[in-house]
């Protein structure tokens, strides 16, 4: 306890020294373009976090996770938002539009995948695990709860390869539940693991293990290749399935701030979702397991861990890379005046469909 405070008090001592303006504000961002700001808004009603979102084979939807763990459609304008889906039956006190304490009840649906063969609904449920649903919605089942004898404590997002017929998904710490998310970044947790699903044998595989919480995952357009974003460290991995690097890893790209989900573009690209971009702050922190432990003996609430991290104003960017992990294209509302905590950024017949862990709606922006 004592030691503890008395980090603390260093570590609030060596802040002194730095201009907390420059500190804490997130950094410019070269080839930004400030646009997002002019995207249209999709009110979730009566819900909020919209974490992921996904079309059906027939163009159906958006479908999306919301906080309550329910799973809804995008019916248009005249029916609006439908439930299409629960990843549990135990639902009678899962009223609340954002009710974090009862998470593990009511399920917390966060990466969504369909499987275009068989028009099935994956569900990364960060307490439930890998569930999966039929294309007309229900309750769902449950596919993974477990690898290697471990639980999974905080599934996070998927992919599909149908060609393979298998499910890569990310659990993002063995030790931490979603709701404690600021732990595992500041705690420099890095019990994460990848994990590849063989539909056809219904085993589990551990494919990567001691990331720092493993996020986004999508595969490459020619499926040689899976990309797994690492929220702590900035990093998008670059894990090789085939070919002469096959099973090798290596950093693919450096994004400018804490990467969410990673989606692929039908030109073979990849949009990264940041919650927000990195101050020189957050860098250091979450760079600095012994300074984020000691922030966490200030007793401060998630919340204001958050905003101290999340850096200043609230804003959104999302960063386009090539195949190659060049940064193509960088999206912002600096302000923050219509997007922000973006999560996942889905490109589509020339629009980007915007979704965000926080807010209560889906952004569409025209390209
Ligand atoms: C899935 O399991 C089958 C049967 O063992 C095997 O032939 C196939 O290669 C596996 N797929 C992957 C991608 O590991």
């Amino acid at each position: 306890m004592k030691s503890g405070l008395i980090t603390a008090a260093t570590l609030l001592a060596l802040f002194a020294f730095f201009n907390p303006q420059t500190l804490f504000s997130p950094p410019h961002l070269p080839l930004s373009k400030d646009h997002l700001h002019a995207a249209q808004i999709l009110h979730v009603t009566g819900a909020l976090g919209p974490e992921s979102l996904v079309f059906d084979a027939q163009g159906g939807g958006p479908y999306t996770g919301v906080a309550d763990g329910r799973i809804l459609k995008w019916e248009g304008e005249d029916r609006g938002w439908t439930q299409f889906a629960v990843t549990t039956s135990n639902r009678s006190d899962c009223v609340r539009p954002f009710a974090p304490e009862l998470e593990h009840i009511c399920g917390r649906p966060l990466g969504l995948k369909f499987d275009k063969k068989s028009g099935d609904l994956y569900i990364a449920d960060a307490y439930l695990g890998l569930k999966v649903v039929g294309p007309t919605g229900g309750l769902a089942t449950e596919v993974v709860t477990e690898a290697e004898g471990q639980p999974l404590h905080f599934t996070n997002d998927m992919d599909i390869s149908e060609d393979e017929d298998v499910i890569y998904f990310t659990d993002s710490s063995t030790m931490f539940q979603r709701r404690q998310f600021m732990l595992v970044l500041l705690s420099g947790d890095k019990s994460g693991r990848l994990m590849k699903y063989n539909k056809s044998t219904k085993e589990v595989t551990v494919l990567l293990r001691g990331l720092a919480f493993p996020n986004g995952v999508a595969l490459s357009k020619d499926g040689s290749f899976l990309l797994v974003a690492e929220t702590t460290t900035f990093r998008i991995l670059q894990l090789w399935l085939h070919g002469p690097k096959a099973g090798q890893v290596n950093t693919f790209a450096v994004v400018p701030g804490f990467p969410d989900n990673v989606r692929r573009n039908s030109e073979g690209h990849f949009w990264v979702a940041l919650h927000a971009k990195g101050s020189p702050f957050a860098k250091w922190i979450s760079s600095n397991p012994w300074a984020g432990k000691a922030m966490l003996k200030l007793g401060l609430n998630v919340k204001q861990l958050h905003s101290s991290i999340a850096g200043g104003k609230p804003h959104a960017a999302a960063v386009k890379l090539s195949d190659k992990g060049e940064i193509l294209e960088v999206l912002e509302d600096i302000e923050g005046k219509t997007l922000k905590f973006i999560s996942e950024v889905e490109e589509r017949d020339g629009k980007l469909w915007i979704a965000s862990v926080l807010m209560p709606f889906i952004g569409i922006y025209g390209l």
